[in-house]
C-alpha cells in the first residue's frame, strides 16, 4: 500500500456521502484456477482495492451510510497452517488497526452479519452482473431477510449499481494516483527503449517480450497491465495478437502494445519501429501520418474540449493520409463520410486509463461526448493497418502501426506520460543504431 490509509478513508467517507443512506457491499476478485492446483496470478478487484488498499483475496468492504457512517471489512482470519503454506494474512484485527476500518470480522461470518446489516436498510448498492455467483449469493441473502418482515425487520426496497458513484470517483485521478501512473510510465517506457536496442532480425517476438517483461519486474512492477502485444510484419494487422512467437524478418515493423502495472495502476503505450533499425520508404510513409495525427490527437486533449476531439483530430490527418497513399478515393470529407477509413483504422484513438487499462467512467453524458477535465487520464493511439488486397498498392501491404500514448488532461493543457519512449523516426533510428 503506497497511498495512506486516510486517503483510502477519505474516498470511503466520499462515497458514503454520495450513498446518503443505505448499504454497499463490495467483493474483492475470486482466485481463478488455471488448471490443477494452479492459479493465475492473483489480481484483486479493482473498486475494492480503491476504497480499501487491501490486496488479499476472499474480503469484502461493507460501508453503511447514515448519521453513523461505518466501514467494515471482512477478510481472512490468521490461520498458522494456512500462512506456512501460501503466506502472510492480516486477519481482522490488523487489517482493522492497519487500514483504518471501523471494524473487521472474519470472511466466514459474512453472511450472518450481513444478514444482520441489510435489515432496515433502503437501499443496498453493490456492483449488479459483476459476478454471478456473487449476485445469487447477494440476492438470497436479500430474500433471507425478507422472511423476517414479520418480525418487523426490513429488506432494502431499492438495489442500485454502486459502479455508477464509484466510476465517477476512480475517472478523476488524485495527485496519489497520478504520481503511481507516472511511475509506471516511466518503467514502461525504460521497457520500450530496452525491447528497441533488442530487436533484430531473426529473433522472436517472446524473445522480445521476455525483455519486456525484464524490465518491469526489475523496477518492481511485477505484472503487466495486460498481455504484452509483440507483433511482427503482418501481425501487426491482428488487432489482439498475442501469440507472440513468430520469427521476426528483416524488412518488417514491430508493433510492441505493453505496459505494466504499478500499485495497481496501469501504463498503456504502443511503439511501431523496424525489425532492422531502419525504416523503408513505405514504411515511413505510413509512419509519419499516424505520428502526425497521434500529435493533432495530443493537441486536441485539452480540458475545454470534448472526448471525441482526440478522435476527430486523429480521423481528419489519418483520411488526408490515407488519400495520399491512395488507400482511400476521394475528399477528405468524403472519406469520413462514407468511414472508408474503417477499412484501415478500425478502432477508436483511446481510452480512460487507471486502475484498469480500459478504466471506468462515461464517455457519455446523455447524448453528448463529456468535456475532459483536469484529473482525467487517457490513451492517445491512433494506428493504420493494411492488409493484403487488390484495391492496395503492393508495398503497403502487412504494414501494420500504431503509436500510444497516456495523456492527463490538466488546467493548463494535458501531460504527456509515455512521452520518454521515442517515436520520431529520426529518434527510434539512432536508439537502435546505438544499441
Ligand atoms: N493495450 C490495450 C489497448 O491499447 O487498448
Ligand atoms: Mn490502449
Ligand atoms: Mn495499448
Amino acid at each position: 500500500m503506497t497511498i495512506a490509509p486516510t486517503i483510502y478513508a477519505q474516498r470511503r467517507a466520499r462515497l458514503l456521502t454520495q450513498m446518503q443512506r443505505g448499504i454497499a457491499i463490495i467483493p474483492t476478485a475470486p482466485e481463478v484456477a488455471r488448471n490443477a492446483d494452479t492459479h493465475y496470478s492473483y489480481r484483486h478487484d479493482s473498486n475494492f482495492y480503491y476504497l480499501s488498499g487491501f490486496t488479499e483475496p476472499e474480503a469484502v468492504l461493507v460501508l453503511v451510510a447514515g448519521d453513523e457512517p461505518q466501514a467494515i471489512l471482512f477478510c481472512r482470519e490468521k490461520n498458522l497452517e494456512r500462512e506456512i503454506w501460501d503466506g502472510h494474512r492480516f486477519g481482522p484485527d490488523a487489517a482493522r488497526e492497519q487500514f483504518g476500518f471501523d471494524a473487521a470480522y472474519s470472511i466466514a461470518q459474512l453472511d450472518e452479519k450481513l444478514a444482520e446489516l441489510m435489515g432496515n436498510q433502503p437501499a443496498l448498492f453493490y456492483p449488479l452482473g459483476g459476478d454471478a455467483a456473487w449476485d445469487q449469493r447477494i440476492l438470497k441473502l436479500r430474500s433471507a431477510v425478507q422472511e423476517k418482515k414479520r418480525s418487523g425487520i426490513r429488506a432494502p426496497d431499492e438495489i442500485r449499481d454502486v459502479r455508477a458513484l464509484l466510476n465517477e470517483m476512480r475517472l478523476f485521478k488524485d495527485k496519489h494516483e497520478l504520481d503511481i501512473m507516472r511511475r509506471a510510465a516511466t518503467i514502461s517506457t525504460a521497457a520500450h527503449k530496452r525491447a528497441m536496442q533488442f530487436t533484430r532480425p531473426d529473433r522472436f517476438e517472446y524473445q522480445v517480450e521476455a525483455e519486456l517483461l525484464h524490465e518491469f519486474c526489475s523496477h518492481g512492477a511485477r505484472h503487466p497491465a495486460y498481455t504484452s502485444i509483440v507483433a511482427g510484419g503482418a501481425n501487426a494487422c491482428v488487432l489482439h495478437y498475442v501469440g507472440n512467437d513468430a520469427k521476426l524478418r528483416d524488412g518488417d515493423l514491430l508493433l510492441i502494445d505493453a505496459g505494466c502495472e504499478v500499485d495497481g495502476y496501469a501504463s498503456d503505450i504502443t511503439r511501431t519501429f523496424p525489425v532492422n533499425g531502419k525504416f523503408s520508404a513505405a514504411q515511413k510513409d505510413v509512419y509519419e501520418i499516424v505520428l502526425a495525427a497521434q500529435a493533432a490527437a495530443i493537441a486536441a486533449a485539452l480540458p475545454s474540449q470534448t472526448w471525441d476531439a482526440p478522435h476527430d483530430a486523429a480521423l481528419r490527418v489519418l483520411a488526408q493520409g490515407f488519400v495520399d497513399l491512395k488507400l482511400c478515393h476521394g475528399s477528405v470529407d468524403e472519406v469520413l463520410e462514407s468511414e472508408s477509413y474503417k477499412k484501415f483504422y478500425m478502432h477508436r484513438t483511446g481510452h480512460w486509463l487507471g486502475m484498469d487499462v480500459h478504466d471506468v467512467g462515461d464517455y457519455k453524458i446523455g447524448d453528448n461526448w463529456r468535456a475532459l477535465q483536469p484529473g482525467m487520464v487517457l490513451t492517445v493511439e491512433p494506428g493504420c493497418y493494411i492488409r493484403p488486397a487488390d484495391d492496395v498498392p503492393l508495398a503497403l501491404w502487412n504494414i501494420g502501426i500504431r503509436i500510444e500514448d497516456d495523456v492527463v488532461i490538466t488546467a493548463q493543457g494535458n501531460e504527456v506520460l509515455t512521452d520518454a519512449a521515442p517515436k520520431t523516426v529520426a529518434d527510434i533510428e539512432e536508439l537502435m543504431r546505438n544499441a
